[in-house]
Parts: structure tokens; C-alpha cells; sequence
């Protein structure tokens, strides 16, 4: 039996991610619980899925400044020892980064190093790309940057549009993003 470290999630929207993560967190050999989960938004639909497992979560719906310090305490209370960003769509401070070295994760909807930040998937067509994808790395001080873990590649096809191509990329997530954690704690 592993025994599992205690993760948090940051959220801020649907949290289909979070649900993927959590559902395969029930394995016996997954290496993570998910012991927190924290949005920024108090809407944020993926909260429903904390409330239905019973997962305690927290809203901080609050300046960045003001999110760290109630978000410090609590995974330091709760020994935190993974922050997955999943969807969590604000910018976390470089201090906050630093604190957390190599314990920030966060899963972005393209093959990075290509197409940081925004509108991935209409810059994706726009440029006719060839492939898309999604990649989960390591968070460092600069955005949508750091050691990458895994990346999972699609094929983009004549008719897809942003939306079929975020739909398929979501898909690839799911998997990319427990992988991802399976291989920062060595476990098949
Ligand atoms: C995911 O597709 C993720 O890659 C993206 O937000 C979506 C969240 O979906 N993240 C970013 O764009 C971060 N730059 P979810 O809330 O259903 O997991």
C-alpha cells in the first residue's frame, strides 16, 4: 500500500480536471489524495465535485496578496505536499513559487513551449498547425514555463474548430495529468 501524500487542487471553472484526478486518486497505488481544494471563484462549477465527494474545500475570492497568505496557512496546517493548478486561471506570485519549488504543477491546454497563455486553441488553428495537445510541468516564476512531465499530442483535423479541438485536448488531459503525477512519485 502506498502511502499517499496529501495534494490540493486550485481551480477556477468546470474542474473536469479535478474530478479526472480525483477519480483515479481512489486507486490504492495512486500516489496522491486530494486532501484540498481551492478556488478563486465561488461559481466555479468544479466545486460541486468537492461537495459531492465531500472534499473539504476553500473560496477565496479575494487579491492575490490576501489568497496567498489564507492559502499558505491552510497547506501548511493540512501538510500540503503537491499544488495541482488545474484550470486555475490567476497568477501566482513569484514568492509564492518559490516557497513551493518543484511542489507546483499545473496542466496547459498545448505543447509547450509552444502557444503560452491564452486562446491556445484559436492561435492553434489560426496558425495552422498540425498538432496540438496538452502538456503538465513543473510551475516556475515565469508563466507557463518550467521542467515539463508529460505531454500527450493530437492530430488536428480539416473541420476541427476551438471548440472540437478543446474538447479533444480536455480528453488527452484527463490522462496527461494523472500520468503526470504517477511519474513525479515513481509509480507505474
Ligand atoms: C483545461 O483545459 C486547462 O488546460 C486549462 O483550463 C482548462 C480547465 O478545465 N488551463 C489553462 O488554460 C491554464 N493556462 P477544467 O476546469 O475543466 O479542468
Amino acid at each position: 500500500m502506498v502511502k499517499k501524500k496529501r495534494a490540493c487542487i486550485f481551480i477556477s471553472g468546470s474542474g473536469t480536471n479535478f474530478r479526472s484526478i480525483l477519480k483515479n486518486s481512489r486507486e490504492y497505488n495512486f500516489p496522491i489524495n486530494i486532501s484540498l481544494v481551492v478556488s478563486n471563484k465561488r461559481n466555479a462549477v468544479g466545486l460541486n465535485y468537492a461537495k459531492k465527494f465531500s472534499i473539504p474545500y476553500i473560496i477565496i475570492e479575494k487579491n492575490m496578496k490576501k489568497f496567498e497568505k489564507i492559502v499558505l496557512k491552510e497547506i501548511i496546517c493540512r501538510k500540503i505536499s503537491l499544488i495541482c493548478l488545474a484550470g486555475f486561471m490567476k497568477i501566482l506570485s513569484k514568492n509564492f513559487i518559490r516557497n513551493f519549488k518543484g511542489r507546483i504543477i499545473n496542466i496547459h491546454p498545448s505543447l509547450l513551449p509552444k502557444y503560452k497563455g491564452l486562446n491556445t486553441f484559436a492561435r492553434v488553428i489560426k496558425n495552422k498547425e498540425k498538432y496540438t495537445g496538452c502538456t503538465v510541468h513543473f510551475v516556475d516564476e515565469k508563466l507557463d514555463n518550467g521542467l515539463i512531465i508529460v505531454k500527450k499530442k493530437i492530430l488536428i483535423k480539416k473541420n476541427d474548430n476551438a471548440e472540437i479541438l478543446k474538447q479533444k485536448v480536455q480528453l488527452e488531459e484527463y490522462n496527461a495529468y494523472s500520468m503526470a503525477i504517477r511519474k513525479i512519485y515513481a509509480v507505474n
